[in-house]
């Protein structure tokens, strides 16, 4: 379907995100020929420089990352003529004047204005795009994590940009949301008979769903320091993925049946707080190791972190549902840096077979198991059992597996591209509503309370491996294992 109009207001256009993702999404989009040709991009920062050195960045910027057939002449050049650059400075009203003429007699078209700028300046942009009377009744607001650091600075923010723009405006983006196949997890669920029968705790022993990374904290230790794994990666992120995986069937996909659906699940979770969440969680920081055969230094030698600082680089969680689908199913939650692989994956366990008429013991792990990969490679996989050949009835785990690229034959968009086209489309559905903010908040602040009040410093772990022993201790108490390790 085509687009309307639009004019793309940019805040934060040359910092990282927007150089490394939204500009890639936005030109890969146009090239696609999937944008309106008035469809204009604003992008706008603090510094002072003209559109010519912007776009200089960006070619740049996409050079690093595009191949060179995408980068062909006739596009670049077709593309330029959409941007213009103009100095925008959150703290200082005036710098918002030019950016005012830019939009006069456009008041119809679509407008965004996408804040790629820490949450810090959110609501001052805001603010003064009201009083320069730029927010039209067509305009969207798009907010980029983190939206707040607790409870009390996620309501200030949105009690602020909520009295300037109504709550259908506002995207707030968990990219998780945007990957292919989080959305495909949707379509596995719901729109195949197979699997929702046995979507419960009758047939479901427990649910994995983890994140490692190998990257540390490059360059924004600073940031990462005030904010550790769980606000940075669980509270959105992995929540947003355990709402897709154990929410009821929406009676739509409209957005406010599926987010309607999320927000039962987050308000579902069992409260974690002062020893009931130290004997649920486990906290963790790296010490030097090495990734892929490189020697890595240790979080507390990274510049600018404390030498004492308590700051958790890893976070594994046994959290569970109160509700009469998952009442007593244990969902681990994994998430670290500088881990051994990087791997996303939502690992589904069903229980064992009541009793078995074979002779054999089980081949390592589980007998059915699903497991839902999001990165590196996108895929579904399905072990079981099945006879392995010859006269003896032995059994062996093998598995389906559901290769995304290889059955689509199909770049994989990134997550940017698709969420950027929801935002022009006004398609609200793979975005968090405020209630759904709240409520992960309220689940995450008794755990970071439990945490201070404890105030030993979190487990120490090898950067390379698969974080803390107390990581897989946390599963072995019923008798369970992370997937890699089984
Ligand atoms: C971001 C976090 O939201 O997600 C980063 O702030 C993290 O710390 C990143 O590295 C992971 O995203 P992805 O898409 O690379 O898994």
């Amino acid at each position: 379907d085509s687009l309307e109009p639009f004019d793309l207001v940019l805040f934060g256009a040359t910092g990282d995100l927007s150089m490394r993702k939204l500009l890639p999404a936005l030109y890969r989009r146009h090239c696609a020929g999937q944008l309106p040709d008035d469809g204009r991009i604003i992008a706008t920062a603090r510094r002072e420089m003209d559109t010519q050195g912007f776009l200089e960045q960006v070619y740049q910027a996409l050079a690093e990352r595009l191949d060179a057939a995408e980068l062909e002449d006739a596009h670049w050049q077709s593309f330029v003529e959409r941007v213009q650059f103009l100095q925008a400075d959150a703290e200082d009203a005036h710098s918002f004047e030019a950016l005012r003429a830019a939009l006069t007699g456009r008041e119809r078209c679509c407008r965004v204005f996408y804040l790629a700028v820490a949450p810090g300046h959110f609501v001052n942009i805001c603010e003064h795009l009201n009083a320069q009377g730029l927010v039209t009744p067509a305009s969207r607001v798009v907010l980029e994590k983190p939206l707040g650091h607790d409870l009390a600075s996620a309501r200030a923010i949105s009690e602020r940009i909520g009295a300037i723009f109504p709550e259908d405006s506002i995207y707030r983006i968990d990219h998780y949301l945007g990957k292919e196949t989080v959305q495909n997890l949707i379509a596995l669920r719901f729109g195949n008979m197979l699997f929702e029968p046995l979507w419960r705790r009758d047939w479901v022993r427990d649910v994995q769903i983890s994140v490692s990374e190998q990257v540390g904290v490059d360059g924004r230790a600073g940031f990462y320091d005030r904010t550790g794994a769980l606000r940075d990666m669980v509270q959105n992120h992995l929540l947003q993925l355990l709402c897709i995986i154990a929410m009821e069937p929406p009676t739509s996909i409209a957005a406010d049946a599926v987010r309607d659906e999320k927000l039962k699940v987050l308000r579902a979770l069992n409260p974690l707080s002062g020893k009931y969440a130290l004997k649920n969680t486990v906290r963790g920081q790296y010490r030097a190791g090495a990734i892929a055969g490189q020697p890595v230094a240790g979080y507390l030698d990274e510049p600018e972190v404390a030498g004492d600082s308590h700051t958790e680089t890893f976070v594994a969680i046994r959290a569970e549902l109160a509700n009469w689908r998952w009442a007593g199913v244990p969902f681990y939650l994994r998430t670290g840096k500088r881990l051994q692989e990087r791997a996303a994956e939502i690992v589904v366990n069903f229980r064992d077979v009541p009793h078995s008429i074979f002779d054999v013991t089980y081949g390592a792990g589980r007998p059915n198991r699903l497991v839902i990969k999001l990165q590196p490679d996108e895929g579904v996989r399905l072990h079981m059992m099945a006879k392995s050949p010859g006269d003896r009835m032995h059994l062996r785990p093998v598995s389906l597996n559901l290769d995304f690229a290889e059955a689509f034959q199909q770049r994989q968009a990134d997550a940017y591209e698709r969420l950027l086209m929801d935002v022009l489309r006004g398609r609200l559905t793979l975005f968090m509503r405020r209630d759904e903010l709240y409520a992960a908040w309220q689940w995450i602040e008794p755990i970071l309370a439990a945490w201070q009040e404890a105030g030993d410093p979190p487990k120490p772990y090898t950067a390379g491996t698969w974080g803390p022993a107390a990581s897989s201790a946390l599963l072995g108490r019923e008798e369970s294992s992370w997937h890699e390790e089984s």
